[in-house]
C-alpha cells in the first residue's frame, strides 16, 4: 500500500448531473422518528432548545455560511419550526450520515435521541419562549479560520463567477504556489470565499521537482467537470511538468464541507513534506445551487513545521482504482440494488487517523469494519442512507490500532432504481466505474481512503479530538 503507483488519476471527481435538494421528501410525514424518550419537561420551552439549536445549526445556519437561512434567534427557528422539526426528527440536519450507535468520531454533528425528542416536542406545543434570562451569551465564531493565523496563504489565482442559474456546479481548480523553500506542512484548510454556495471541495497536491515546470504559477481557470471530460479537464489546467510528465501527486490531503473544521493532529502526527513549487489540485468544486450571480474566491491556509513529520501521514485507498478490487466488478444494471464490496489485508501494523467513504449518486448505504487475525471485529464506520452531498472525512476520537494481518471490509449497497432519488436517470441506465482516464460525471465509485500513520505501542491512549 505504500506504492506511490498512484497517478493523477484518482477521479474523486464526484460530480453529478442532477441534484435534489437536501433531504426533501425523505421519510414520512407520520412521527416515527421521534424517539421515545422519558423524563422531557411537561413544556419545552426555548431555553431547552437554543443550547441544542446554537451548537448544532447555528454554525451553518448564521450570515454568511452555507446554511440557506440564519437559526440564531428565537424569531429564526419559530419561522422555520415546521420544516426544521421535519429536517430534525428524519436525522437529515445537522448532516452527519455516520451512524453514532456503530463508531464514534471527533467533531460529530448528531443529535442524541433525548435532544431529537425536546426538539420536536416543543415544534409540537407550539414553540413556547418561556424564561430565557438565563441564557448564556450567543457564541462568537472565528472570522475565516478555525485554526487560527495561519503561516502562510494560498489564493486561487482568480474569482469564480457564480451564475444564478439555479444548478449545482462541479468545477475543477488549481491554486498554484511558490514557497521560499522545500518544507514541512502540519495543517491545511480550505476558506471558502463564499460560504453560502461552495458545498464542498477534496483537495489534493502536486509537487513540482526542481525545474520540473518552467511556470509552476501557469494560469487555468476553473474548469466545469460537468461539460468536459476529466482527462482533458486535468491537462486544461496545465498540472504536468513541462516534458508532459505528471508530477507526484499527495491524493485526498485536505477536504471542506460546511461546518466542518480541518483536523489537527498532535504535534509530530500526520503532515506532509511540501516542495518549494506545487499547487493544490481542487479536485471537486461543488458550488449549490444559486438564484442569483454571485462570486467566491476560495484559499488555502497552511501551517509549516520546521521539521519533517516524526510520523508522516499515509494514505491507504481501497475500491475503484485504488489498493483493493472492487467484487463483484462494479457494473450496476438498470432497476438493480447491489450489494459490493472490497477487503485488504493489512501488510503492517497501523494506527488510522480519519476515514473517507466515497460513492456517487446511486450510493444508498455503506459499511467499513476491521477484523483482527484473532477474529475481532472493530468497527469502522456505518452510513445506513448515503448522501452523496455530505461525504465528510471522519477522524477517530483516538487513534485506532489495527495490526498486521487485519483485514479491512468495506460493503456498500447500490440503488439503480427510480426509488433512488439521486438516480441521474429515469429509467435507470447501467452504471459502472470509470475506466482509468474516461471519468463520466454519472459513472459510479466505491472508495474508501484511510490517512494513517505507522502503529507504535500506546497510540490508541492518544486523543485526536481538540
Ligand atoms: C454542517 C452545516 C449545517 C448544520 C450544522 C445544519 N444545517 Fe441545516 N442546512 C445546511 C445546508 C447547507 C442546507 C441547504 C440544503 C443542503 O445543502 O443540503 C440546510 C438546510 C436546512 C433546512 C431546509 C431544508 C429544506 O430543503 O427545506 C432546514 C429546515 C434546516 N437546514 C434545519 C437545520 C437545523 C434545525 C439544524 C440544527 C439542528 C441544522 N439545519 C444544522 C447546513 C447545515
Amino acid at each position: 500500500m505504500q506504492k506511490v503507483k498512484r497517478s493523477l488519476w484518482i477521479p474523486v471527481i464526484c460530480a453529478a448531473v442532477s441534484v435534489a435538494s437536501c433531504g426533501v421528501g425523505k421519510g414520512s410525514e407520520n412521527d416515527s422518528g421521534v424517539p421515545v424518550v422519558a423524563g422531557l419537561p411537561d413544556t419545552v420551552t426555548f431555553a431547552d432548545i437554543a443550547p441544542i439549536m446554537r451548537t448544532n445549526c447555528m454554525p451553518c445556519h448564521r450570515e454568511g455560511q452555507a446554511g440557506p437561512f440564519p437559526l440564531v434567534s428565537y424569531n429564526d427557528l419559530k419561522r422555520k419550526a415546521k420544516t426544521a422539526r421535519k429536517m430534525v426528527t428524519g436525522r437529515w440536519m445537522p448532516p452527519w450520515p455516520a451512524d453514532t450507535a456503530y463508531s464514534r468520531f471527533t467533531g460529530e454533528r448528531a443529535l442524541t435521541a433525548r435532544q431529537i425528542a425536546l426538539f420536536a416536542k416543543w415544534v409540537d406545543q407550539g414553540g413556547v419562549l418561556g424564561d430565557t434570562s438565563a441564557l448564556p451569551p450567543l457564541p462568537v465564531y472565528p472570522d475565516g479560520s478555525l485554526l487560527g493565523t495561519p503561516d502562510a496563504v494560498v489564493w486561487l489565482p482568480d474569482s469564480f463567477h457564480i451564475p444564478g442559474d439555479n444548478r449545482d456546479r462541479f468545477m475543477i481548480a488549481k491554486a498554484p504556489f511558490v514557497l521560499e523553500r522545500d518544507t514541512f506542512l502540519r495543517a491545511v484548510e480550505f476558506v471558502p470565499g463564499n460560504r453560502r454556495n461552495v458545498h464542498h471541495m477534496n483537495g489534493a497536491m502536486v509537487t513540482y521537482p526542481p525545474g520540473g515546470k518552467k511556470d509552476p504559477l501557469q494560469p487555468s481557470g476553473y474548469i466545469d467537470a460537468d461539460s468536459t471530460h476529466s482527462v482533458d479537464a486535468y491537462a486544461e489546467l496545465h498540472l504536468q511538468n513541462d516534458d508532459g510528465t505528471w508530477p507526484p501527486l499527495t491524493p485526498n490531503m485536505v477536504n471542506y464541507l460546511p461546518g466542518l473544521s480541518p483536523p489537527l493532529y498532535p504535534p509530530g502526527i500526520g503532515g506532509w513534506r511540501v516542495g518549494r513549487e506545487g499547487a493544490f489540485l481542487l479536485n471537486t468544486l461543488h458550488y449549490g445551487p444559486s438564484m442569483r450571480d454571485t462570486v467566491d474566491h476560495s484559499r488555502f491556509n497552511l501551517w509549516f513545521s520546521p521539521t519533517a513529520p516524526e510520523r508522516p501521514m499515509r494514505e491507504l485507498a481501497m475500491g475503484t482504482l485504488g489498493d483493493s478490487p472492487v467484487e463483484p466488478e462494479l457494473v450496476i444494471p438498470p432497476d438493480t440494488v447491489m450489494m459490493f464490496r472490497s477487503a485488504f489485508t493489512l501488510p503492517k501494523a497501523i494506527s488510522l487517523l480519519t476515514i473517507n467513504p466515497h460513492m456517487h449518486l446511486l450510493g444508498k448505504s455503506f459499511l467499513a469494519y476491521a477484523i483482527t487475525p484473532d477474529k475481532d471485529t472493530i468497527p469502522l464506520i456505518r452510513i445506513n442512507d448515503w448522501d452523496f452531498r455530505w461525504q465528510y472525512a471522519y477522524t477517530f476520537r483516538h487513534m485506532l490500532p489495527l495490526q498486521k494481518g487485519t483485514v479491512i471490509h468495506v460493503e456498500a449497497v447500490m440503488d439503480n432504481t427510480t426509488a433512488n432519488r439521486n438516480n441521474p436517470y429515469d429509467p435507470p441506465r447501467t452504471a459502472r466505474a470509470p475506466l482509468q482516464g474516461h471519468m463520466r460525471t454519472t459513472d459510479e465509485m466505491l472508495q474508501f481512503f484511510m490517512n494513517y500513520v505507522d502503529y507504535r505501542p500506546g497510540d490508541e491512549a492518544i486523543s485526536l479530538g481538540r
